[in-house]
């Protein structure tokens, strides 16, 4: 329970420190509450590239906090918890991005979605989030393109863009490669009413369920905006609060599958964590060496041109 004593002590401490606490919507409520900004990936990268403020506390996983430090080097970026990192970040081999540069030549762009580490963006041409990446890569110029790590986000841009040649790495988000078509099903069949809104890191038998697919600021947004009364949501459960509170008076309901998808590395972003985080200034998030960070730098620069909106 947040008490008005803690409540006006962050703020407090935000002062001091002149501290903007960026939250994804997967961290625990009580996180998303006591945060400046609420956003997807994409919104918060943004922000951490344009926001004003001396440090900048990132609640959500490593690459978020990572990525928002190659984007303002000079700011000190704070986790709450340094040990909460995507296991997808991880799932791509340089073998596997050498291999498709020798093949394709000039003619192959490397897309890598943001979650990644510094390193993977440094390998790449482009970096993406999962509202931007079908419009990126439908802009690219090359004609082949190899997408890291997610095979399931890959996969789904490929079938908005047939006119490339999508190359896909086999890395994964275990949530929400998780949530099972037979769950989806069992939902549609209690709530025939219901529409489905689906995150693309989802596999492809609980994806051809959705009626609509999208980021988890688009799920909320479509729900917001949609006609149904109930609504099937196939992402991490975190989004809860925000779709009650945005759909707050219309008697909407949201249902999520029974295996209760929540992602353990945004769980460690605890409201007691960060409030220790902005008390002690701990848990500083540093540059990697300056030739990957300057690499780095470029692919989500790049994004921001490109997905600038
Ligand atoms: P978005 O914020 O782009 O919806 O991505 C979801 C995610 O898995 C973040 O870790
Ligand atoms: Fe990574 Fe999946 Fe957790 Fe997002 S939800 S941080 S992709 S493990």
């Amino acid at each position: 329970m947040l008490t008005e004593e803690l409540r006006a002590e962050v703020a407090r401490l935000k002062r001091e420190r002149d501290a903007v606490v960026l939250a994804h919507y997967y961290v625990p409520p009580e996180t998303q509450e006591l945060a400046d900004h609420v956003g997807d990936s994409f919104a918060l990268a943004r922000l951490a590239a344009t926001l004003p403020n001396r440090t900048l506390v990132f609640a959500g996983v490593r690459f978020m906090a990572e990525s928002a430090k190659l984007l303002s080097p000079e700011k000190t970026v704070l986790m709450p918890d340094v040990t909460a990192d995507c296991p997808m970040a991880h799932m791509v081999r340089r073998e596997t991005v050498d291999a498709a540069r020798r093949q394709y030549g000039d003619d192959v762009a490397v897309v890598c979605y943001v979650n990644s580490t510094a390193e993977v963006k440094s390998w790449s041409d482009v970096c993406v989030t999962s509202s931007n990446a079908v419009r990126i890569v439908r802009a690219l110029p090359q004609r082949n393109v190899l997408f890291v790590p997610d095979r399931h986000l890959g996969r789904y841009v490929a079938s908005q863009v047939p006119e490339k040649n999508v190359i896909l790495n086999d890395g994964f988000c275990p949530i929400h490669q998780a949530i099972s078509a037979a769950e989806v099903e069992a939902l549609m069949a209690q709530h025939p009413d219901a529409a489905v809104l689906a995150h693309p890191e989802c596999g492809p038998e609980a994806l051809a369920h959705a009626d609509v697919v999208g980021s988890t600021a688009e799920i909320i947004a479509a729900a917001e905006a949609g006609s149904a009364s109930a609504y099937v949501i196939l992402t991490v459960d975190g989004v809860r609060g925000e779709l009650e509170r945005r759909c707050a008076g219309s008697g909407k309901r949201f249902y999520f599958p029974a295996t209760r998808p929540s992602c353990p590395d945004m769980d460690r972003i605890t409201s007691e964590r960060l409030v220790a985080c902005l008390r002690e200034g701990t848990g500083e998030v540093g540059l990697p060496p300056e030739d990957v960070a300057a690499a780095a730098r470029a692919t989500l620069d790049r994004m921001l041109e490109l997905g600038a909106r």
